[in-house]
């Protein structure tokens, strides 16, 4: 298999880096957007990527983004393309190629994402486009008797055709199963349910052979449901997470980039924080936030102009927050720094 899947799964989880998640589709930035009472057009989109991939000196702490299908495509104010724009930096533009978790069929509650029809064809354009790594998102709700196997298998099983094509094209697949954190649920049955998910996964990956080096996983943490009556802290987080992962996870995986998933921001990086404390670990431990990164940066900016490099110094913040949660050294003292800007 080819050594640039390789090195590009590599150079995503180099020392201190982790990846930007700025691929909400149009329905979801249009949630985001509309927190902040700005307007989700093409322009607002576009002003909006553009403040995040014009941030000065981010690709200190940043190695690659992921993009929309609509992002891909556009320009920063000065014409250049955004994948362009990005690679220039040193940072390695990626792409959002699943069409999104759709109701399972004979499944009541469950879901399975689709978007294998065509993906060859649409992989081969988007490497055109600059893509050198993809991602594909699969979600599974725990409840008293969810998810199912059927769940997990057909998930897991478009996970890894998504992922050998993707090889294919030369584009390293981050493979994203997501167990969802809504409910009532124990940081134990999280644990459970992860296990599962992963085991089955791995199953996939390995009987369509794709190359798990050339992979990244792209996991939920193991939490405590989002309204349990109690909820684990940050060390107990950080062990399980390790504890399950180790179990499922081979060594030869390049990197875990964890997705935040409706944690607050500080969360987000406490947790990656602790997780990195406990190492070595035999694969990096990393981020690819959507809502950690953006979320303070979305609030300053409120779609205004005059707000862009508020914004940005934001996002850089937080950005090096989580750079430094790479290496176990992160305190919340340091989330002073940005109001002492
Ligand atoms: P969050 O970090 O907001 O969960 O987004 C990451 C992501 O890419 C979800 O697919």
């Amino acid at each position: 298999m080819s050594t640039e899947l390789h090195e590009t799964a590599r150079a995503l989880v180099a020392e201190g880096k982790g990846i930007l998640a700025a691929d909400e589709s149009t329905g979801t930035i249009k949630k985001r957007f509309d927190s902040i009472g700005v307007e989700s057009t093409e322009e607002n989109r576009r002003a909006y990527r553009d403040l995040l991939f014009t941030t000065p000196g981010a690709e200190e702490f940043i190695s690659g983004v992921i993009l929309y299908d609509e992002t891909i495509r556009q320009s920063a104010i000065d014409g250049t393309p955004f994948p362009e724009l990005l690679a220039s930096k040193g940072i390695i533009p990626g792409i959002k190629v699943d069409e999104g978790a759709k109701p399972l069929a004979l499944a009541e509650g469950e879901t399975v994402t689709e978007g294998l029809d065509g993906l060859r064809a649409r992989l081969e354009e988007y490497r055109g486009l600059g893509a050198r790594f993809a991602k594909w998102r699969a979600t599974y709700t725990i409840g008293d008797t969810l998810p199912s196997e059927y769940c997990i298998w057909a998930n897991a099983h478009a996970l890894a055709r998504y992922a050998a094509l993707c090889q294919e094209a030369g584009i390293v697949p981050i493979v994203e199963p997501e167990v969802l954190q809504d409910g009532t649920h124990t940081i134990e049955r999280s644990g459970f349910v992860t296990s599962h998910v992963l085991a089955a996964l791995y199953t996939e990956l390995f009987d369509q052979r794709v190359d798990v080096e050339g992979t990244l996983l792209k996991p939920n943490m193991v939490l405590s449901g989002y309204e349990a009556s109690s909820r684990a802290g940050v060390e107990d987080v950080a062990q399980a997470t390790v504890h399950t992962l180790r179990k499922h996870v081979p060594a030869a995986v390049p990197g875990i980039v964890f997705l935040s998933g409706g944690q607050s921001d500080e969360d987000a990086t406490a947790h990656l924080n602790a997780m990195n404390a406990l190492g070595p670990h035999p694969w990096q431990l990393s981020f690819s936030y959507g809502r950690a990164l953006q979320a303070p940066a979305l609030k300053a900016w409120g779609g205004k102009e005059e707000n862009i490099e508020a914004g940005q110094r934001a996002y850089y913040h937080r950005a090096k927050m989580n750079s430094a949660a790479r290496t176990g050294v992160y305190a919340p003292a340091m989330e002073e720094e940005l109001a002492a800007v």
